[in-house]
Formats: C-alpha cells, sequence, structure tokens
C-alpha cells in the first residue's frame, strides 16, 4: 500500500465499520480488514472498470466474506447509519461535496468521515465549515514528490470561518509543527509570488487589491516559516 493509504488507515477510529467511497483497486479495504482496524467493509464503486478490479482484488484475498463490494454512485449505496467511517479518497474536492449533498441528513448520520481530496481542497474546507462539520485531524503526506492532504472530520451543526490561507492549506496544517509543513508552505509562497508578480503587469481594475492581498498572504506565511506569526 502507498504512504497516502497507509496514512489514511491509520486516521481511522479503530474497530469502526467503514464504507470506502470509491475504493477503485480495494486496496485500502483489504488492507484494513487484514491490519485489525475494521472487521466490516463495504466498497462503493460507481465506474465499472476500478468495481471489477475490486470484485477481483477482493476475491483474491480470500476476504471476500468481510467486504461487501456494491457498484453505485456515492453514499447511495449505504444506508443511513450503516457504517460508522466514510472513507472518500482520491477525487476532487468538488466531487465529495457533491457525494455529500445529494443527501445531506444521510450523510450526517456517519459518524465519521476522512477525505482526500485530489484537487479543490478549499471547496471542500468551505463547505465544511459552512455546515459546520469539524475536522479534527489534518495530515500532509508526500509521495514521489506530491503532496496530499488527508482531513478527518465529524458532522456536527457548528458553523464556522475559515480564511483563506486556512481554506487552501488547512487550518490544522497551519498550525502543525513538522518539516512537512513547512515544504508544505513554500509552495503557497512560491504560488503567491508569482501570482503577485504577475498581477504587476495587469491591467484589471482590482489590480492594487489584489497585488495587496496576495502580499499579505505571502507575508502570513513568511511569518509562520519563521515562528513569527503569534
Ligand atoms: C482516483 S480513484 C481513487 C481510488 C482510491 N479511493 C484511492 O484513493 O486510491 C477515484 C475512484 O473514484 C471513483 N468514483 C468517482 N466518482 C464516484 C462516485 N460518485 N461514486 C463512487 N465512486 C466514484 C472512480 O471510479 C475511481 O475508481
Amino acid at each position: 500500500m502507498t504512504d497516502r493509504l497507509k496514512t489514511i488507515a491509520n486516521m481511522i477510529t479503530v474497530g469502526s465499520s467503514v464504507a470506502d467511497i470509491g475504493a477503485d483497486h480495494g486496496f485500502l479495504s483489504i488492507n484494513l480488514i487484514e491490519n485489525g482496524i475494521s472487521s466490516k467493509v463495504i466498497i462503493g464503486e460507481v465506474n465499472e472498470g476500478p468495481y471489477q478490479k475490486s470484485l477481483y482484488n477482493v476475491q483474491n484475498s480470500k476476504l471476500a466474506n468481510k467486504i461487501d463490494i456494491r457498484k453505485g454512485d456515492g453514499l447511495q449505496i449505504l444506508k443511513p447509519l450503516e457504517v460508522e467511517t466514510v472513507v472518500i479518497a482520491g477525487m476532487g474536492g468538488d466531487t465529495i461535496v457533491e457525494i455529500l449533498n445529494y443527501d445531506i441528513e444521510k450523510s450526517k448520520s456517519y459518524n465519521e468521515f476522512i477525505f482526500q481530496p485530489m484537487t479543490k481542497a478549499n471547496v471542500l474546507r468551505q463547505f465544511l465549515a459552512y455546515k459546520g462539520w469539524i475536522i479534527i485531524d489534518e495530515k500532509i503526506i508526500r509521495e514521489t514528490d506530491v503532496f496530499y492532504t488527508i482531513i478527518k472530520v465529524k458532522p456536527e451543526n457548528i458553523p464556522y470561518t475559515l480564511n483563506d490561507l486556512e481554506l487552501q492549506i488547512g487550518p490544522l496544517i497551519l498550525k502543525a509543527d513538522t518539516q512537512l509543513k513547512k515544504e508544505y508552505i513554500e509552495l503557497f509562497k512560491i504560488k503567491y509570488k508569482k501570482v503577485y508578480d504577475n498581477l504587476h503587469n495587469s491591467n484589471r481594475q482590482d489590480r492594487e487589491l489584489l497585488i495587496n492581498e496576495y502580499r499579505q498572504k505571502f507575508l502570513i506565511l513568511e511569518a509562520i516559516l519563521n515562528g513569527s506569526n503569534d
């Protein structure tokens, strides 16, 4: 299993029943049973190719009696309260939001979610803040020079706000004290500096506003890296 999938597995509450939505190869589900993290896993896959792939891998693992494989879209393959933990990994943040929003009352019936958005993590975090779902853990990992963020969430009903940096980078990642976080933040600094530089050659009316906004973001990240943002 890749480090990304191992990190997801380690963030799941041990002993909980799990649904792995968009499981593709099914390796996470197989690992959860093999390592005693869960004794009941349901796989959900909407596409025929990945569905067949997970069927094949689960059959080969001899765990077919412990992993229930269902074909269908998002959480529609589950009944309310059917599992405690739902994993949705390897999809865009906007797709994850669509899946949750399809039947928000049903979505709220599960105890915890582990999300690993490939893109648009800010869209997902905005949704979580708006709905009042609490981010209880956030991790970043790097695999072959690509950073992945993994977000553990508990559905609640206490809306909160996140600023733009928190939406983009992650509120708990910003507070973490790890070398990887520093390297992750360096990437955003480079990105913001590039936008800042390009804005100087732009004719847009809100140019000055944006220049100031990106300068601020850059300076905040620099202060975080220097440990002087408190
Ligand atoms: C890139 S793979 C990620 C596989 C695995 N979760 C992982 O993280 O390694 C995304 C998978 O999600 C599936 N998928 C996309 N939208 C879905 C949906 N609405 N419901 C269920 N599966 C979906 C795709 O068919 C694909 O197999």
